[in-house]
């Protein structure tokens, strides 16, 4: 992929890094993505682009998503999405494993590939073999007219606008709200009532404005991001909703920071990754206000009790009632959407960690923004 780096578009204007002004460009892009697309009339939304029936929609009896890297994460919260909204079984594989195990192709699975550029060659080839076999596939892709936006049978277009650095953040958002729009699509088709989809659609339409109160929270976003870039190692973890938010976390750490960032579901904690907690091994804990709230906290003081530094990532006013050493709030949203905006402050805290250890925020090292090869 050829980038004209003197286009306008391609501009960082005053900003230091292209990562940071594709992060404070998130409510806009959202708005985008949003545009057009919510059916207020049904409670529902409009997705012109996947060319598909309402009697298609509900034929589906399984979601497959595939996608490499970020676009694989989202595709993990995409999947809880679709499960929970739509109440069909989905799940997420990275592209680069599918093609090769000679995949069982069910003609009631809906086929779904993921990617900011388009052209990722894993995730192209995946969709190749898909179509080969007959299997129905759609995309989700930011790049209009990308290589696999055209092999696909339809899709949803992104509208994040050009993203630049490597580290993928308006357009792995943009890729959760696509995944929301296509949840609600599906579910309400189904079971969702007009009711749940009224409280959903009045949920998405709140996300630009939440994301602008996030993402003015960088100063002390920052300040923590500096303390956890000492250290040489960390875990992220969370539980259903927010484990797919902690693996994307400790992505997007280690990809800029090149620390050691591993993600784990908190309940696994206590079953391995707990003897390496200590005072040198900080944890980001991702900690929804919700049902299992109460859960999470335990398994947080399994960690204050053996001294690890604590950094949680919360909903506004939940009283933990853990020692924790860093607190960062979100808004609250939907419990289902909860994911989409406890993934935006662990952007924030990759790129200030990145942006303190001196490194080439918007190229780090062995990286490329697009993976064209095999
Ligand atoms: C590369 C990039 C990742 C990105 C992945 C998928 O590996 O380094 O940041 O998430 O490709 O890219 P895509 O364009 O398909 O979303």
């Amino acid at each position: 992929i050829t980038v004209d780096w003197s286009s306008g578009e391609y501009d960082k204007g005053s900003h230091e890094h292209f990562m940071r002004k594709e992060i404070l460009e998130q409510p806009e892009a959202v708005r985008r993505c949003l545009r057009g697309r919510l059916d207020e009339r049904f409670h529902t939304v409009r997705l012109g682009g996947l060319e598909m029936d309402a009697r298609e929609a509900r034929e589906f009896r399984r979601v497959k998503i595939l996608g490499c890297g970020s676009a694989y994460y989202a595709g993990q919260v995409g999947a809880q999405f679709i499960e929970e909204l739509a109440r069909i079984p989905a799940d997420a594989e990275p592209a680069s494993e599918f093609r090769y195990r000679n995949p069982v192709i069910e003609k009631d699975t809906l086929y779904v590939a993921v990617s900011q550029s388009g052209e990722t060659y894993d995730t192209l080839v995946a969709v190749q073999e898909l179509k080969r076999k007959g299997g129905r596939v759609i995309g989700l892709v930011n790049v209009v007219g990308s290589s696999i936006a055209r092999e696909c049978d339809g899709g949803i277009y992104l509208h994040a606008g050009p993203e630049v650095a490597v580290a993928s953040t308006k357009a792995l958002t943009n890729m959760d709200v696509a995944f929301a729009l296509l949840g609600i699509h599906l579910g309400r088709v189904r079971d969702v009532s007009p009711a749940d989809g009224r409280r959903l659609l009045a949920a998405m339409q709140r996300l630009p404005e939440q994301i602008e109160s996030i993402v003015a929270d960088e100063e002390h976003l920052a300040d923590v991001a500096t303390r956890l870039a000492q250290a040489p190692s960390l875990f992220f973890v969370g539980r259903t909703r927010g484990y797919p938010v902690a693996r994307e976390g400790a992505q997007k750490f280690k990809e800029i920071s090149y620390r050691h960032a591993e993600a784990y579901q908190t309940s696994e904690l206590k079953h391995g990754p707990l003897a390496l907690v200590g005072p040198n091994l900080p944890t980001v804990a991702i900690v929804p206000d919700d049902e299992l709230l109460e859960r999470n906290v335990g398994a947080l003081h399994e960690i204050t009790a053996r001294s690890g530094p604590l950094c949680v990532v919360t909903h506004d006013g939940v009283d933990l009632g853990v020692p924790a050493k860093d607190v960062i709030t979100v808004p609250k949203s939907e419990p289902e959407l909860d994911p989409l905006l406890l993934t935006i402050p662990l952007q924030i805290l990759a790129y200030h960690a990145a942006r303190t250890l001196g490194h080439d925020v918007d190229k780090p090292r062995n990286l490329a923004k697009s993976v064209t090869v095999e």
